[in-house]
């Protein structure tokens, strides 16, 4: 909105072709906003920058909403906004059920997340693709588009002649292969110590894995029983976690494999893959690797099985000519940037990927160990993803334990894996998807400091305010801003839409996170400094509470977009 003033009024201080300058407004320590035009702009007219910004100051009509505007420094305009629009302001927003979230233009977006393989343990990085990728899905959807969950398990392949036959061999019924259930790490390791040991098993093995690509049904039948294994063991886990992927979600490696043949022949047909030492190929320009050699990306093996780069070649053909996309996330670990590129520049070239179709790779960082080594394994012992949320759950209970002793026992133990949960997602949301973080179980429960409990902490102490004030709800109360403190909550209050919008433009949570913290300590202040039960008045003690209830509401969907829930206590 101060944008569009400030436009308006460098089109009638300097013409019509400077009105769509963006006047660079940005939060100051200053002012509210400061608005940074003058500088460039005086390059572009050959006039002083203090004259510009003064010429700029006497075009701009935001009387209605900000104080006077000065100008500091070489040009920059301080804009203040009036304490008496901002309470229109947020009175409007707290009617708002959308709290200043636009709905965007539609568009459908395939969001490739989470993705482990089959009889093999999620590990940490896939944890972090699954709450990324969940909270994009969560705010997208949020933001009016059509999200269609993709999960692009492991689940065809070479290892799977190797865990047939140790599926056979410790017997479908027995226990070990029951454990998969729980922990299907345990169970590759066994098959791949055999395979790597005994030669007569990996002969079996590779026979099996044969019979699989012809679809032998008996062969078809004992894979899809360690796919459903997995499953189960998938599942619990996103139970756990809290994130929105169910059975309809899953469109693993498997899901493509009748395209595979057809991938391959467009390609070869349309002279864009071309056989090379008997393995069909593509080579893409710019694709190079040590001494200017080009790098294939192999389509076809010359065995005739097809790749990973294969199936992800019919990824996008699929979501692009069947779902429909207008947009496509691939959130997956950063490693995998060259494959990713090079599926999408052979795409190109076939047409699958028009260039009005955007397609972005979120990249998935590291996940660090106390030694700031890969996280892989927990005091020697190979890591379970399970394993770790419990014990961030035993964590969380200890500290709800110590904060709230006064709390019933049942009321504790449904707040811990919340709490416990909620901290773990917020360390992962919190840092840059692209960059890496050190996993810290102490750190990450903490109720102080840029922690997801933290902000639950501020929620639920709303909550708590409301319910000691017999607060009956959303009754639209003129909010009245008076002092510091609630000008500047409402300010943070107003600004939720626009990081929302940010979040699903640059594909970031971090921002959001960054967002609710520094609207939590704003509350903070202000709860400090402007009593709410105790207000001098009645109509204050209203206005007040109602503050509180925006700022509830705000914290709680902000939370809900990460896909972390809001304890009622804490
Ligand atoms: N299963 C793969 C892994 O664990 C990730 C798959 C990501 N999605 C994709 N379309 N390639 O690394």
């Amino acid at each position: 909105m101060l944008t569009r003033r400030v436009q308006a009024a460098l089109g009638t201080a300097f013409g019509e072709e400077y009105a769509d300058a963006d006047p660079l407004i940005r939060p100051s320590q200053f002012a509210d906003y400061q608005a940074n035009v003058a500088m460039s702009l005086a390059k572009r007219l050959g006039r002083p920058p203090r004259d510009v910004a003064a010429a700029l100051v006497e075009h701009l009509t935001v009387d209605d909403v900000c104080e006077p505007v000065d100008v500091s420094g070489p040009g920059f305009l301080n804009l203040r906004l009036r304490d008496a629009w901002l309470g229109e302001a947020v009175t409007d927003l707290g009617a708002d059920a959308r709290l200043g979230v636009p709905v965007e233009e539609r568009q459908v977006v395939p969001i490739d997340y989470s993705a482990p393989n089959v009889a093999k343990e999620m590990h940490v990085g896939h944890l972090r693709t699954t709450v990324v990728g969940d909270a994009l899905a969560r705010t997208l959807e949020h933001l009016g588009h059509d999200v269609i969950r993709q999960n692009h398990i492991g689940d065809w392949g070479t290892p799977f002649g190797m865990l047939i036959e140790h599926l056979l061999d410790v017997g479908e019924q027995s226990a070990d292969a029951d454990r998969l259930r729980t922990d299907p790490n345990a169970f590759y390791q066994a098959s791949r110590a055999k395979f790597e040991g005994y030669p007569a098993f990996a002969d079996r093995a590779r026979s099996r894995g044969v019979s699989q690509q012809a679809g032998d049904a008996d062969t078809l039948r004992l894979w899809q029983e360690l796919v459903d294994l997995s499953k189960a063991y998938f599942n619990r886990i996103y139970g756990m976690l809290g994130v929105g992927l169910r059975d309809e979600h899953l469109a693993g490696e498997s899901t493509y494999n009748d395209d595979l043949a057809a991938v391959c022949d467009e390609l070869e047909q349309a002279g864009i893959a071309t056989m090379s030492e008997g393995a069909l190929c593509v080579f893409l320009e710019g694709f190079t690797g040590r001494e200017g050699k080009p790098v294939p990306l192999i389509i076809r093996k010359s065995d005739g099985g097809y790749g990973y780069g294969t199936t992800d070649l019919a990824t996008v053909r699929h979501r692009v000519r069947d779902l429909h996309a207008d947009r496509m996330l691939y959130v997956i670990g950063a490693p995998q940037s060259l494959h990713l590129r090079m599926v999408w520049a052979t795409a190109r070239l076939a047409g699958w990927l028009p260039e009005s179709v955007e397609v972005v790779h979120v990249q998935i960082g590291n996940v660090l160990g106390p030694d700031r080594k890969i996280l892989k394994t927990r005091s020697g012992a190979p890591l379970r993803l399970m394993a770790l949320l419990e014990e961030a759950v035993d964590t969380a209970r200890a500290v709800v334990d110590e904060a709230r002793p006064d709390l019933p026992e049942e009321v504790r133990a449904e707040i811990a894996p919340q709490v416990g949960i909620g901290a773990v997602k917020y360390a992962d949301l919190s840092v840059a998807h692209d960059s890496e973080y050190t996993f810290d179980l102490e750190r990450m429960v903490a109720l102080t400091g840029n922690t997801g409990p933290y902000l639950q902490y501020a929620a639920a102490r709303i909550r708590s305010i409301l319910r000691s004030a017999g607060d009956t709800g959303p009754e639209p109360v003129p909010v009245a801003v008076t002092e510091p403190a609630e000008h500047d909550l409402v300010l943070a209050l107003l600004g939720f839409g626009d990081v929302v919008v940010q979040v699903g433009g640059a594909l970031e949570p971090h921002r959001l996170c960054g967002y609710l913290f520094d609207l939590a300590q704003a509350y903070s202040v202000f709860y400090e400094s402007c009593p709410v039960l105790k207000a001098p008045d009645a109509e204050t003690r209203a206005s007040r509470l109602a503050l509180c209830r925006t700022t509830l509401a705000v914290l709680v969907t902000g939370l809900d977009l990460l896909g972390i829930s809001s304890p009622d206590r804490m």
